[in-house]
Order: C-alpha cells, then structure tokens, then sequence
C-alpha cells in the first residue's frame, strides 16, 4: 500500500513540488491525500491544486478566542489529516511550532526538513545563521518531529559547501536543490517501513 501523506505548509512548497514529482517519477511510493496550509493563497496551495491534490487552508485566526489557541487549532489540523486517511504527515516550510496534541496523533510519522545540519542552527534563518558563524559546511536535514523545536531524531542529512563568496540567496538555493533531493528519500525509507527509532538514533533497516 502506497503511504498516505498529508502535507503541511506555509509558503512556497518547492518541497511539496519535489515530494510530488518523486511520487510520479515512481521514486516515491506514496500518495498525497491533502495539502494543509496556516496561510491563505500561498503558492504551494495554488501548485498543489493545480496537480489535483486535495488542498485545506486553515485560517488560525477563529482559533485565538479559544483557553489554548494553538493546540485548538492543531487539533483542527489534526482532524483534517485524519479525515482524509492520512497515516505520515510531512511537514515542508510549515511556519508553526507543532504542539504535542498533534504530535501524538502520529507518532513516529511526523517528519520536518530543515536547511541545516542540525543540530547546528536550529530555528529560523538557518542559512544566515551558517554564513554568519562562518561554517564552511551546512546542509539541509531530515527528522523526526519532536516536542523540541528541530531536535527530533535525525533520519538524514546532506552537506553543501559554503563558499567565501556566498549569499544568504545562493546558499539557500544549493541547499534547497538538496532538500528536493533528501526528502523524497527519506520518506521513501519511512514508505517501505525502514525507519526504527531506537533513543535518538534512527536505525535505516536493509
Ligand atoms: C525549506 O528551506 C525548508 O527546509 C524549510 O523551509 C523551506 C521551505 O521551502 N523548513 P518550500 O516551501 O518547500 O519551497
């Protein structure tokens, strides 16, 4: 049985795009059952409609009169994927800090990519972070999503060389090109149930 994703997203959705292709290109065997978004008209929506993929935009604002907003609403995120038979949920550019409530819903199937080697340069702006520590390598990351912002176990992880002559704009980009790379790969290895966690350590099974 293919694995059913759903896609979480806030933006551009050039990982979504890349998760899309693999999919078609039978490098991924999966299927994208809907494609959430925290923000209205972003292009990653527009993209995924165009390709016929089940998209949601779920406004946070109605949640705010609520005792915990942010739970509420990922309990409304969290009704959504179940709704649609989702079973691993993929998190590409989702601006929100994930709450437990919806952690719980699937755990061990929640995965995020993030533009760094964690756990260097967590949190945002990870390429800026890089150049101005002045690392000569960063990367991008597959993992686990945990309760700790980027700090779940790692599934994997990609190198890029940073150049004296690089800008927050041309490392974004060569990490990005990996990310679309990495993170078909390793949902392919969570399609094909490859992933023990075992503490922190993600064992990849043969
Ligand atoms: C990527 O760099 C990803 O690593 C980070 O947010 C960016 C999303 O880009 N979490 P896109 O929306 O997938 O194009």
């Amino acid at each position: 049985m293919a694995l059913a994703l759903g896609v979480l997203i806030s933006g551009r959705g050039s990982n979504l795009m890349a998760i899309l292709d693999a999919i078609q290109e039978g490098k991924l065997y999966a299927i994208v059952k809907v494609v959430v978004s925290n923000k209205a008209k972003v292009a990653g929506l527009e993209l995924a409609k165009k390709r016929g993929i089940q998209t949601v935009f779920l406004d946070p604002k109605p949640f705010a009169q609520e005792d915990n907003p942010r739970e509420a609403y990922d309990l409304g995120v969290g009704k959504i994927l179940q709704e649609n038979g989702v079973e691993c949920v993929a998190l590409a550019g989702y601006m929100r800090i994930v709450t437990p409530a919806l952690i719980r819903m699937f755990p061990w199937k929640m995965l995020n990519i993030h533009p760094s080697l964690l756990p260097a340069f967590p949190g945002l702006d990870s390429q800026r972070q890089a150049l101005e520590w002045g690392a000569k390598v960063s990367g991008c990351s597959v993992h686990f999503v945990t309760e700790g912002v980027d700090e779940g176990p790692i599934i994997s992880q990609k190198s890029v060389a940073i150049n004296e002559e690089d800008t927050v704009e041309t490392l974004s980009a060569r990490i990005l090109d990996q990310e679309h790379e990495l993170y078909p790969q390793a949902l392919q290895l969570m399609a094909q149930g490859r992933l023990q966690v075992e503490g922190r350590i993600v064992r990849i099974l043969p």
